[in-house]
């Protein structure tokens, strides 16, 4: 079992498959940044991916989500969910839903149920503005083909002031037929994301704004969970916010992450990571340097800022960009 100083147990595990993206979201791969994608070799082969999920696994994890980038663009991502389809562990995946329906039978094949999903507008131009590219019918449809497969799926909206935030009651409107479970972010500071505390729009702004027209009722929360989960009488669907900014909930924190080029991350906020990869490849045993970086865990946002509270500076927060890190 790994658990930390604050006697959290930890058994989820993320595993960035890219750094790569054929979508280009400013918030999450900033155009400014000086930075170049991992060559092949630094990046985890899928036997690598299999070794070091193994590890975790003989530790006691218990899900592992798939992430990037976007996994999806690796070639090799239906032989990762073969590979760790073979473990006991619950498989999700986080997607930004271009690829899905290329990938349909293989994801029905691995076992994998609950699908995230990334999507920041229901505006077909808005979607271009924001992403750079103009696959919002690609991306709606292959909802629609999840949804009609009975997948659980999850859409992620990172709800940033005065981009997106005239949209909180389409997204809702959308769950009164569609069985789809909206989770709106909270705008979260990352290397070069023009982060700003005045583009968050908070759960409470969330819920103030929605109750124009619905009348939200909180439901309960599971151990870890890092959504506050919301119902409306009559719709298929449900929606939540995940406040990290406003209300950080640290302390059910269950997550470790490995970086594509495999590299351990005691939380998404981390500035220290933890080579795991090079020492694999000499032959040792990662799982003491796994116990080492468990150890080191912060209590909270990677014991870097507070939250909203406190002035939070977003360049000084020592941290790779989201799409290297996988969210
Ligand atoms: N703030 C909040 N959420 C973000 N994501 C990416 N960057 C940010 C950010 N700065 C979301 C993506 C994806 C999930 C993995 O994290 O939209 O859905
Ligand atoms: Fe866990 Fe770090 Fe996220 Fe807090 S900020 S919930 S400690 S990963």
């Amino acid at each position: 079992m790994l658990k930390d100083r604050f006697e959290r147990i930890h058994d989820y595990l993320r595993i960035s498959l890219t750094d790569r993206c054929n979508l280009r979201c400013s918030y999450c791969m900033p155009y400014d940044l000086p930075r170049g994608f991992y060559a092949h070799s630094v990046k985890m082969t899928a036997a690598e991916v299999e070794h070091i999920a193994a590890a975790f696994v003989g530790q006691g994890v218990k899900k592992i989500r798939l992430t990037g980038g976007e996994p999806l663009l690796r070639k090799d991502a239906g032989e990762i969910l073969e590979r760790l389809s073979a473990y006991p562990v619950e498989l999700a995946l986080t997607t930004n839903g271009v690829f899905i329906d290329e990938y349909l039978t293989r994801l029905q094949k691995s076992g994998l149920r609950s699908i995230n999903v990334s999507l920041d507008s229901l505006r077909r131009e808005r979607f271009f503005s924001i992403t750079g590219r103009d696959a919002f019918d690609r991306v709606f449809g292959n909802i629609r083909l999840l949804l009609n497969e009975k997948f659980h799926v999850k859409v992620n909206v990172v709800v940033i002031r005065g981009e997106n935030d005239d949209e909180l009651l389409d997204f809702v409107r959308w769950t009164k037929e569609a069985p789809v479970h909206i989770r709106f972010i909270e705008f979260m500071p990352f290397s070069g994301n023009a982060w700003d505390s005045s583009k968050v729009v908070t759960h409470r702004q969330i819920l103030d704004a929605l109750a124009s027209e619905f009348h939200c009722e909180r439901t309960e929360t599971h151990a870890n969970d890092t959504a506050k989960p919301y119902r409306i009488s009559g719709h298929a669907g449900t929606f939540a916010v995940i406040s990290t900014m406003s209300e950080p909930f640290c302390s059910g924190c269950n997550r470790m992450r490995i970086t594509t080029d495999g590299k351990m991350k005691n939380c998404l906020f981390s500035r220290d990571e933890t080579d795991l990869l090079t020492p694999l490849r000499r032959g040792e045993d990662i799982v003491p340097l796994i116990r080492e970086c468990l150890e080191a865990k912060k209590e909270k946002l990677g014991g870097q800022f507070e939250g909203l509270t406190g002035s939070t500076v977003a360049s000084e927060i020592i941290n790779r960009s989201m799409v290297q890190i996988g969210g």
